[in-house]
């Protein structure tokens, strides 16, 4: 049974992030989709809120799970008897970050590999930041996130404004 880690701030989740969801769903067993509490952003979605919106796109994805995590990455993964993490790199830019997580999360624990997935090319410009910010000015973000995130970001930015 190949159990895969898919971590994040998923603040909000995009279509980028369930695109790579749905891969991961297909070349494994099971796809914990780990949403991080402790990062050092402070998120418009709670990390329960996060979650809930995941849950609600991969509800016909039945060998994934959508948990919150805090903490060390490589002792959570441990944690789930997994020994791989997934993340999405969407273009160079994304590449540098990632090969310096990967590899600090590799000296930790050596036993841990990432593997880097694309999502589609389409959604290659899409960011959380970018999703917020459009939302936050009155934008349509229907096409780049679920219906019920979009619904949830104006309900949001209408309370916090
Ligand atoms: O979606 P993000 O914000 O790029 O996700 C980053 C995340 C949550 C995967 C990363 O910050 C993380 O793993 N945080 C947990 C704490 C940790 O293990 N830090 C050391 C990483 S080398």
């Amino acid at each position: 049974m190949r159990t895969v880690v898919y971590p994040g701030s998923f603040d909000p989740p995009t279509n980028g992030h369930l695109d790579v969801i749905q891969r991961a769903s297909r070349l494994f067993d099971r796809v914990v989709v780990a949403v991080a509490r402790n990062n050092n952003k402070t998120p418009l979605f709670s990390p329960d809120e996060r979650k809930e919106l995941i849950k609600e796109s991969v509800s016909e994805l039945a060998n994934v799970d959508v948990d919150v995590f805090e903490g060390l990455l490589i002792d959570y993964v441990t944690k789930q008897n997994c020994n791989i993490v997934i993340r999405g790199i969407r273009a160079v830019s994304d590449f540098e970050f990632e090969f310096q997580m990967a590899l600090m999360n590799r000296k930790l624990n050596e036993k841990i590999e990432t593997l880097f997935m694309m999502p589609r090319a389409s959604y290659s410009f899409l960011s959380s930041h970018l999703v917020k910010e459009i939302a936050s000015l009155g934008g349509d973000v229907s096409t780049f996130v679920s219906e019920t995130t979009s619904k949830a970001l104006v309900t949001k930015l209408r309370k916090v404004s």
